[in-house]
């Protein structure tokens, strides 16, 4: 009777403990979020982004960079086409252009994550760094962007144990960047379970040639990571936790942690607009939708601004909102004078009026 009396209680918790660890999850996902319409005027798809358009980047001049073909372990609907990288002229009516890969890189084999763009500023040279997952690693790309061949030119790859699920990235330096690991764990099956028990494991990482380190933790799913126009400050989405993580950056590189702001979503990159500091965010609004995939009942696509963010009442705004409908899974957002451009995991790229 004592053990049938043990067992059945063991049982039962275990069966609690289930529900709980399920229920947090449909919690965590947004499983049961309804999304209302809120679009914008004189919208319209990008001619030829057809597998996504995961990160956007646009510099002071209107020039956007954007990482297209995501290939994403546990992520069902992905191209099997290689990945590609367009430029965009903003704002004129352009379609997309694809740039040429040169110099000894494999393309077959390319699948570009996160994007930042770093300008040195003694020449004038324009580096791209791309997160890119070959054969499902995990590396970071830099490469040199020459403008007149219409092409990038590899530099280097990094590979580093400290790297080993990167997101996203920002580039400091020639070869300087901080960047998210979005898993603590690399083994697919570890992975679900670090879902399932909330586990707050992931964290950022900064490269240098010299040093490598981890340079802040205990986040539950660190995804897109950005810095404000005066450097001073790092933003990090905390995807799962429907945050945006405030870290200062000392003197040393390392992040020390300011604050957290709730933006109510499941957001992806992070882009900062120069001229005003604003944060815009592609978002996820039902976090089981993107899992799921399902081509009949599709994840939509919502898009956040954080405006006055170091301040004490930073203003959360939704800007644009689709059923998926028009757009499947958005991922970034960036303005630029007037218009917005947004991507998406592994679907199109819409660029509208903000007004
Ligand atoms: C999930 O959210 C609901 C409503 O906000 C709350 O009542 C419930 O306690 C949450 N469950 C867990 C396990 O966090
Ligand atoms: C999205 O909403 C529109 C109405 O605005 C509706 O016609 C359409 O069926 C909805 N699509 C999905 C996928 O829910």
């Amino acid at each position: 009777m004592g053990k049938l009396l043990i067992v059945s209680v063991l049982i039962a918790a275990l069966a609690v403990l289930i529900s709980e660890r399920f229920s947090t999850l449909r919690n965590r996902t947004l499983a049961f979020r309804e999304l209302t319409q809120n679009h914008l005027p004189n919208c319209e798809l990008l001619k030829g982004i057809e597998i996504g358009a995961e990160d956007i980047t646009i510099l002071e001049h209107g020039l956007a960079f954007i990482s297209s073909g995501l290939k994403y372990p546990g992520m069902p609907r992905y191209s099997d086409e290689p990945g590609k990288i367009y430029t965009l002229h903003l704002p004129s009516g352009d379609d997309p252009t694809e740039l040429q890969i040169k110099g000894d890189f494999d393309t077959a084999s390319f699948a570009p994550h996160g994007i930042s763009v770093y300008i040195n500023e003694e020449d004038g040279s324009v580096y791209l760094f791309v997160v890119n997952h070959p054969h499902k690693n995990s590396q970071v790309e830099i490469f040199q962007y020459v403008e007149e061949e219409n092409a990038l030119l590899h530099q280097k790859t990094i590979k580093h144990e400290l790297l080993h699920n990167v997101n996203d990235i920002v580039a400091v330096g020639v070869e300087n960047f901080y960047a998210t690991n979005d898993h603590y764990f690399t083994n697919d099956h570890l992975k679900l379970l670090e879902m399932l028990l909330s586990l707050h494991w992931c964290d950022v990482v900064y490269y240098s040639p010299e040093a490598v380190r981890v340079v802040a933790g205990g986040l539950l799913n660190a995804n897109g990571i950005n810095i404000s126009p005066d450097k001073k400050y790092l933003y990090v989405s905390d995807l799962m936790s429907h945050r945006v993580i405030v870290l200062n950056i000392q003197k040393d590189k390392s992040l020390s942690r300011v604050k957290e702001v709730a933006v109510g979503s499941l957001c992806d990159n992070i882009e900062v607009e120069s001229k005003t500091g604003d944060l815009w965010l592609g978002c996820h609004p039902n976090g089981i939708k993107i899992i799921l995939s399902d081509p009949n009942d599709p994840p939509g696509s919502e898009v956040i601004r954080v405006q006055n963010i170091l301040s004490d009442k930073p203003v959360v705004t939704q800007v644009y909102s689709d059923n998926g409908s028009v757009l499947i899974g958005s991922s970034v957002a960036t303005p630029y004078k007037g218009k917005l451009l947004i991507g998406t995991i592994y679907q199109k790229a819409l660029v509208c009026d903000l007004e």
